[in-house]
């Protein structure tokens, strides 16, 4: 493979020695820049990511735009359920929707196993067209939601605030949940060895919604399956980064998964986890998202929070704690990006 001219993100991820921290943003390819909304006012959500072409342009507008170290491919967590069979809306102010939510055991057999080479073809044309546009600049991460986070969408038909209709299911009919678990872990396993095939450097699991479950309904229900997910990858040196949201215990379960990289909401204090983990895994994360509403100053001094308590050496990689908002200046994401860049070499002093 041609070397990359910015790879401090893959070597962050390895914990190896660096210049200094690489920083990418979560959800960076979205709508808090004008240019994404410019492309999106001529294509509906899903058309974009079914295009390669206007996939790879907005996954590429961030490294131009803001200058982050590494690109994630812009699409969705939502297009394996889609891909197994499920009708998906993406709604108006309202988010995704699934009209026919998984509801009994007949639900769950009509779901079909996929093969991500035929059903997911687009996500890897467009991760192809990304690589070469991308010209070897930066890394590229592919992405997948973690079972439980995709069951819940599933069951729930959509968002939800208590999320009973999922909690009704792993309760009532943990049987039918753990057949569910288990076919979605194909489905993600298959789908993230495709997109590592057509040339990710490195994946990404969102469990957003694990926490959302007592820590051992969380290792029943979504670390189990995300372990045997990484299990199954067939990474050569492409890091696997694995982010539970909203998950305060439970540290040294998590660091066994095989993950390379954890990543860390904005609830925990990132120093601590790295005593308990660092020497297992590199971290990711974790200012507070809604810091970039501040001014720049604000931000700097935030952002130094963030690095002052990781410390020194390797293996930190800069990230909100969770997606960067819609309604969050450019200007702003930028400013943190350039800060991240001019100051934190001190942190990599040998
Ligand atoms: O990070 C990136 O820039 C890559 C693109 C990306 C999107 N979704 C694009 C998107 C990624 C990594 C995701 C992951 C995703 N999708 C998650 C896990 C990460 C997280 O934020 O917790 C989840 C839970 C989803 C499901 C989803 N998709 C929701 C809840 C919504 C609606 C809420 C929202 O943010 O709009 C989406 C739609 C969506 N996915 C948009 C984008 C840019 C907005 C669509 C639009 O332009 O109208």
């Amino acid at each position: 493979m041609t070397q990359l001219q910015n790879d401090l993100f893959l070597r962050a991820c390895r914990r190896e020695v660096i210049e200094r921290t690489p920083i990418w943003i979560m959800r960076q390819a979205g709508r808090y820049l004008p240019e994404y909304r410019a492309v999106r006012k001529n294509s509906d959500f899903l058309t974009m990511c079914k295009t390669p072409e206007l996939a790879s342009e907005v996954t590429i507008q961030p490294i131009d735009l803001i200058g982050v170290d590494a690109a994630i491919l812009f699409s969705d967590i939502l297009v394996i359920p889609e891909a197994m069979g499920m009708e998906l809306l993406m709604v108006e102010s309202k988010g995704p929707q699934f009209p026919k939510p998984i509801r009994n055991a007949d639900d769950a057999k009509a779901l079909k196993q996929i093969d991500p080479t035929k059903d997911l073809k687009y996500v890897l044309d467009a991760i192809k067209m990304t690589k070469e546009n991308l010209n070897n600049r930066v890394p590229l991460i592919g992405f997948s939601g973690s079972p439980w986070t995709l069951l819940t969408y599933m069951v729930e038909g959509g968002g939800s605030k208590t999320f009973s209709k999922v909690k009704n299911l792993i309760f009532n009919d943990p049987e039918l949940a753990h057949n569910l678990l288990d076919k979605i872990s194909d489905a993600v396993a298959d789908y993230l060895n495709a997109k590592i095939e057509a040339g990710v450097n490195a994946v990404q699991i969102f469990d957003t919604w694990g926490g959302i479950l007592a820590p051992h309904h969380f290792y029943e229900f979504s670390l189990n399956y995300v372990e045997k997910i990484i299990s199954k990858l067939k990474v050569t040196d492409q890091p696997v980064i694995f982010f539970p949201k909203g998950i305060s215990s439970g540290w040294n379960k998590i660091a066994k998964t095989g993950a390379t990289v954890i990543g860390l909401d904005w609830t925990v204090n990132i120093g601590k986890v790295r005593e308990r983990i660092g020497d297992k895994v590199a971290l990711q994360g974790n200012m507070d998202p809604t810091i970039l509403y501040g001014n720049v100053d604000k931000i700097e001094i935030e952002a130094t929070k963030v690095m002052d308590s990781y410390g020194n050496g390797s293996g930190h990689i800069f990230n909100l704690g969770h997606g960067i908002l819609p309604d969050v200046k450019p200007a702003h994401a930028k400013a943190l990006v350039d800060f991240i860049k001019s100051k934190s070499s001190k942190y990599h002093i040998k």
